[in-house]
């Protein structure tokens, strides 16, 4: 018998996965987080200390996302926290198309365990594999249906917000981010979806 997939396993399988050229130079970054969490968090690829660490979201755009969430009162433990390139890409540059596909599949599958009821792509690349049209300038801080709702499911949503780092460049985001979570939270309990299950 097949055993099942978890995110343990998942964890395990990813360190022997050859299928981007990235592994060739830095270390694999599954996500983490609460597995029964109702919101996932989806950043672009790991940084230096999340190349050093094996962990997402634990450097300077780390700290900034944990900041953020706590200011709509909700701890990093509650959500799940992701990206959708499992290594960082020399330099932190941009990842490229080829990357993004190549890693997907990853992604595709913590979402398949997890079960969100809202996404948050966190900036441009993330945002870009859900909607492809969709500007990160014009999607962020509104939700957009993902899956609407059929039969007994319930719908998913998407949330685009800009990427922590990005206000980390550029000042000027710092208050768009903040805002942006407000709305997550207002759109959150409009919805009754509890981020702390
Ligand atoms: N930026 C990301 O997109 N992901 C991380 O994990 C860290 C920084």
């Amino acid at each position: 018998m097949k055993e099942p997939i978890t995110l343990e396993t998942l964890r395990e399988k990813l360190k022997d996965w050859k299928g981007c050229a990235l592994h060739k130079t830095a270390n694999p970054v599954l996500g983490e987080g609460n597995p029964h969490a109702t919101v996932m968090f989806i950043g672009e690829a790991p940084g230096q200390k999340e190349d050093e660490l094996g962990r997402p979201f634990v450097g300077a755009a780390g700290q900034f996302l944990d900041e953020l969430l706590g200011t709509i009162g909700i701890e990093r433990k509650d959500v799940y926290i992701s990206n959708v390139v499992k290594y960082r890409p020399p330099a932190n540059r941009d990842p490229t198309p080829e990357e993004k596909e190549q890693c997907m599949p990853w992604l595709m599958l913590e979402m398949a365990l997890i079960k969100p009821r809202v996404i948050v792509p966190l900036g441009r690349h993330a945002l870009g594999h859900f909607f492809a049209k969709l500007s990160i300038t014009d999607g962020h801080g509104k939700p957009q249906a993902l899956r609407p709702a059929e039969g007994d499911k319930e719908s998913v949503w998407a949330f685009p917000i800009y990427h922590p780092a990005a206000a980390l460049h550029n000042g000027n985001l710092r208050q768009a981010l903040f805002d942006d979570f407000k709305a997550l939270k207002t759109f959150l309990d409009e919805q009754g979806i509890k981020p702390k299950p």
